[in-house]
């Protein structure tokens, strides 16, 4: 594990506690699906009031159909206080939205155990 790599693990809910302290955190990792082509809103909105300054910070998301530029708004947000993204990580995700229900939607079996043991590996290896 790098020097970088949190020794412990705290998960939070954004919505179940939008008025979290991250300060006492030196890292913190982003994870959300893919909405309307950015991660949650909910999750932009938080990092915008409570994400603190000169952080190290990472993403972990699933989407439906690739496309780069999912991470823009969470990433200006980062670097508006001056924090350090340490990397991303990435993979599909079961997208049933809207049309792809019809059709059993798309992505089915995603993420599979070689990209959940992909997203540990990258963590690990933070
Ligand atoms: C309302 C909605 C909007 C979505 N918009 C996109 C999108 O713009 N691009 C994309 O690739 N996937 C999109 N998806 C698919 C999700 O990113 C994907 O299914 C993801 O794995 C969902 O994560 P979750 O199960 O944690 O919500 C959308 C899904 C929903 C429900």
């Amino acid at each position: 594990m790098n020097k970088s790599t949190p020794a412990s693990l705290t998960l939070i809910n954004v919505t179940e506690q939008p008025d979290a302290d991250l300060t006492s955190f030196d890292c913190i990792g982003f994870a959300s699906g893919i909405y309307f082509s950015s991660v949650a809103k909910q999750l932009l909105s938080f990092a915008d009031v409570h994400l603190p300054e000169n952080k190290d910070v990472f993403c972990i998301y699933t989407y439906g159909a690739p496309v780069s530029g999912f991470l823009k708004g969470i990433r200006e947000i980062a670097e508006k206080k001056h924090c350090r993204e340490l990397g991303a990580y990435h993979c599909l995700g079961f997208d049933t939205f809207g049309p792809f229900k019809l059709v059993g939607g798309i992505a089915k079996g995603h993420p599979t155990e070689e990209e959940i043991a992909g997203a540990t590996k990258f963590y690990r290896e933070l």
